[in-house]
């Protein structure tokens, strides 16, 4: 099996949802923060205290273009990966890439005390967060196969998700109109 690569806004459930899927399906979890972190001996906002934003960014294509090369994971991705070309274009070959979709009063609820995300560190969160998600969703759209609400629980968004990607095939021939014009 390809692999599947959860995207969406931080805090839209992709680790705790990813974590479900992985358990459901037997398969192996990933998160790509996490594997960013082992690689570097430092967590996220080390990285981004010591390189800047775009030496994460570098990292993160890193991460995406060696994971897309693996096969049978669930991989939560970091919230910001899908929203580059060549991170989109990593997964796009081989693996099924499914957007969590969750309103941004939702996430914001979510975040509120949150103290590990770099970019949301500063007095003008909520505006931050609401320039970056409306900039940010028709990206994701563009990005995933599939798009599923998260705005449940996690394992129901698990099974969810899980129900999509076995449709997926027959959805994704359903839209291949091959012979329109
Ligand atoms: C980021 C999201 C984070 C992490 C980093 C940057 C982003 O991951 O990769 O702080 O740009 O949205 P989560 O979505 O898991 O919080």
């Amino acid at each position: 099996m390809n692999n599947i690569v959860l995207c969406g806004f931080m805090g839209c459930g992709k680790s705790t949802v990813g974590k479900n899927v992985a358990r459901k399906t037997g398969k192996k979890y990933v998160d790509m923060d996490f594997y960013i972190e082992q690689k570097a001996g430092m967590c996220v906002s080390e990285i981004f205290e010591k390189y800047g934003e775009q030496g994460f960014r570098d990292m993160e294509h890193e991460a995406c273009e060696e994971l897309s090369r693996e096969k049978n994971l669930i991989i939560a991705s970091g919230g910001g990966a899908l929203t580059f070309e060549r991170n989109v274009e990593a997964f796009k070959k081989n693996d099924t890439v499914v957007l969590l979709d969750v309103d941004l009063e939702t996430i914001k609820n979510r975040l509120r005390n949150d103290t590990k995300r770099p970019l949301l560190q500063r007095p003008d969160k909520d505006k931050v967060m609401k320039e970056l998600y409306d900039k940010r969703l028709p990206l994701y759209i563009s990005a995933a196969d599939i798009v599923v609400k998260g705005q449940s629980t996690p394992l129901k968004t698990a099974f969810a998700v899980i129900d999509a990607v076995r449709l997926h095939p027959i959805h994704k021939k359903s839209i291949d109109y091959s012979d329109l014009k």
